[in-house]
């Protein structure tokens, strides 16, 4: 059992065999926090981690001990009112005005397994041996409020999720109700953040802790292009292999706070959860409010260590359903090839070019309903524009299927355009201040999925389309930020619920749909990744990484996606020349080299490619089917960082250790260039493996050989004298196959 509760100096200890989470009930019935690091072997007593010391000014529990301040004790769920004044984890206003609260401890459960949050995405276990999961009560009897703070660790991850529950005998009001507080004993740390815009989300950005706020949030209404929720604090020594982090994740997809506070004494508190600015939740008594999930990592095995816990426990205990462990088909997806410039018989005519070369799913994008010629309208009503389809989505389904393809379909449910049906029989449904006209994104507005109503409408609207029609994918998209979040629905004392009920509508949409529709494989979206987030994950096992498909740029996108999110997750298509949003121009191979990492498609008309490009397309494709299952499920490692170098590289390796796939990029040519070589990581150092270059459409090129895995990890893969890094120009690529061999 990996929780241990010391009664004697009632000392909880989390720990697996990589992680340990120390607190304890202090004397004054808080929860102070005392570790949270490497494993460490249960002691009965932990107290020496419980420092206090004399501070100027700092308001003390007890009259006779001047060093006992909760200003200056490293606390659980810290609040407002028993002498801390830096930010709390919580903050309530009581019947009387009051923010004052007391929280002290009432009692604790340790139960096997880990029990869902009522209409939240969470991680979850299939086994009870998989993780134990302790609630610690606090409560405040003269506020009336109780807290139960929930804490899961994982028997064979580093893993610890958190959330807290509130409830009270008597109307408060939540103005903060954070998911996860930590308090760390020092500040040398710098914190990575995952930042960017659209076209260039996810970038992966590293600043030294400083004394003060530094976060990373979102005011949009989903969790953003700009910051994604997350945030690592590292040690400055550490790097992708080696070093100490420690990351927070929230799985989450709407507003949301994720910040480091240091204060004079180098104490940094970590506090992660729903943004309070915008929030006001009204709670009565009976009613409990859920925080989100915040999913902490340990890693002493550097930033790929963290990434690899992510990974795995997102792939196999975030995401859920029949998909979750398939592998992923390869998609034609015609956006781009066509916009909103298409009919019934250009499409069949991608979609059997695509088929010719092996491709076995055709996504039907954004502009296939009526009054859809551009992105000015159309949203909202959901009827098939019969003049681009005549026999319906059905009978397009059906002439994919003839052609041996599936079919996937584009939706945008969240929205209305300006004179549809919908506009004009619900305007109150659309999020705005009657009285003030609502603000245009993208020429359209966004549906008040905070009312259940809407979420009603859309769920009948999106059965009726989808039933009977052969549809096996759906992409969910959602492509403007929530500005006037003000519900025709609520009353004035619910407008601070709006945002936080508008994700819970779009969370039971998803459950209602996915669990009606067991098979179709869901892909999350919103003006590319502006909800890549592990809250989506829950419901869609993949998401549009980013509308920038260009294969450079995606280099950085998709390197920074993978600091938390599995490659299974990751959209990556390869797209037309020039590329549409930069207007570079890379080869076919390099295109297809990033994509492979990634649930892999095209986006692009592959009927206009030349002969030569159709045919590396069919290899790629059968190499992308022959390698899928390591491709999108093996252990993935970045080895080196666009971020930092003019090269990139990354690797995933089967569970097994005997096969791998490199992927190594030059970004910009060099003359006369130095020697090159990329340390591999995550072989078996005891065998040998057959080296083998993969040329222009992944199939053998150059002689192969063999070397250790010790040799490739600590020598490195030699890739200097490869051709191709000296005489192709910019942009190049190339694949290496591992393949572990006997002597
Ligand atoms: C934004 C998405 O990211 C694109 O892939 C495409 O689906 C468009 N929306 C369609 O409007």
């Amino acid at each position: 059992m990996p929780i241990l509760f010391h009664p004697q100096n009632r000392t909880f200890h989390l720990y697996n065999d990589r992680l340990s989470y120390i607190f304890k009930v202090l004397p004054s019935g808080h929860l102070g926090q005392l570790y949270c690091g490497r494993a460490l072997h249960d002691r009965p007593d932990f107290d020496r981690l419980f420092e206090t010391a004399p501070r100027a000014m700092a308001a003390c529990s007890f009259e006779a001990d001047t060093a006992y301040s909760l200003e200056h004790i490293r606390q659980e769920y810290p609040v407002c009112g028993p002498g801390d004044v830096r930010l709390p984890a919580l903050d309530a206003c009581m019947p009387d005005g009051s923010r004052l609260l007391d929280l002290q401890y009432q009692g604790h459960t340790v139960a096997p397994g880990k029990p869902p949050i009522q209409g939240l995405p969470a991680t979850y276990t299939e086994q009870d041996d998989e993780a134990d999961t302790l609630t610690v009560t606090l409560a405040d009897p003269l506020a009336g409020v109780t807290v139960r703070l929930f804490y899961t660790i994982f028997a064979r991850l580093p893993a610890l999720a958190r959330h807290a529950e509130i409830c009270c005998t008597a109307p408060i009001e939540l103005d903060r109700a954070m998911s996860l507080c930590l308090d760390l004993p020092d500040s040398d740390y710098e914190m990575v953040e995952l930042t960017g815009a659209w076209a260039r989300e996810r970038h992966l950005t590293t600043r030294p802790l400083a004394e003060g706020v530094q976060a990373v949030y979102s005011l949009r209404g989903h969790s953003s292009h700009q910051f994604n929720p997350f945030l690592a604090l590292k040690r400055p020594d550490c790097g992708e292999m080696q070093g100490e982090v420690l990351g927070f994740s929230l799985v989450y997809s709407g507003n949301f706070l994720a910040q480091a506070d240091v204060d004079p004494y180098h104490v940094t508190r970590v506090t992660m959860g729903i943004h309070p600015q915008n929030f006001r939740w009204k709670l009565d008594p009976g009613q409990t409010f859920a925080t989100p999930e915040a999913v902490l990592v340990y890693s002493d095995r550097g930033l790929n260590g963290m990434s690899q816990t992510y990974h795995t426990l997102y792939r196999s205990r975030l995401a859920r359903g029949r998909w979750r462990d398939a592998v992923r088909p390869v998609l034609v997806n015609n956006w781009e090839a066509t916009y909103f410039d298409f009919n019934e018989e250009k499409l069949l005519s991608l979609a059997a070019g695509a088929k010719a070369l092996g491709v076995e799913l055709f996504v039907l994008d954004d502009g296939w309903f009526r009054n859809r010629s551009s992105d000015e309208t159309g949203l909202g009503d959901w009827q098939v524009d019969t003049a681009k389809l005549p026999g319906g989505l059905k009978g397009f389904g059906e002439k994919l299927g003839a052609l041996g393809l599936q079919f996937g379909l584009w939706i945008e449910p969240e929205m209305v355009s300006p004179g549809t049906r919908l506009w004009q029989d619900h305007p109150d449904w659309v999020l705005h201040q009657p009285g003030r006209r609502p603000l245009p994104s993208r020429h359209q507005y966004v549906l008040d999925l905070s009312n259940p109503a809407v979420g009603d409408y859309l769920y009948d609207r999106l059965t009726a389309l989808l039933d009977g029609v052969p549809v096996s994918y759906i992409k969910w998209d959602m492509n403007r930020s929530i500005s006037d979040a003000f519900s025709c629905a609520a009353g004035p004392d619910r407008q601070g619920q709006v945002l936080h009920r508008y994700i819970l509508g779009v969370y039971r949409l998803y459950e209602r749909l996915t669990a009606r529709f067991p098979g179709i494989l869901f892909e999350s979206c919103a003006s590319g990744g502006a909800r890549f987030d592990p809250g989506m994950l829950y419901y869609a096992p993949q998401a549009w990484t980013s509308d920038d498909t260009d294969a450079v740029e995606r280099l950085k996108i998709q390197y920074g996606t993978s600091l938390v999110y599995p490659v299974s997750s990751m959209g990556a298509h390869v797209a037309a020349v020039p590329n549409h949003q930069l207007g570079r121009v890379t080869s076919l191979t390099t295109r297809a080299n990033v994509a492979f990492f990634g649930a892999f498609g095209y986006e692009m008309d592959l009927t206009r490619l030349p002969p030569r490009g159709r045919e590396l397309v069919a290899r790629q494709v059968a190499f992308f089917k022959q390698y899928r299952p390591l491709l999108q499920f093996g252990t993935f490692w970045r080895l080196q960082s666009p971020f930092t170098h003019n090269e990139a590289a990354w690797m995933t390796v089967s569970p097994g250790r005997d096969t791998a796939l490199v992927g190594d990029y030059l970004i910009l040519q060099q003359a006369n260039a130095g020697y090159r070589r990329v340390r591999l990581a995550g072989l078996d150092p005891d065998r040998l493996y057959r080296v083998t270059p993969l040329g222009s459409g992944a199939e053998p090129c150059g002689p192969a050989y063999t070397a250790g895995g010790d040799e490739l990890m600590q020598a490195g893969l030699v890739t200097t004298g490869d051709s191709r890094m000296q005489q192709d120009g910019d942009f190049v690529s190339r694949l290496y196959l591992l393949q572990a061999v006997t002597e």
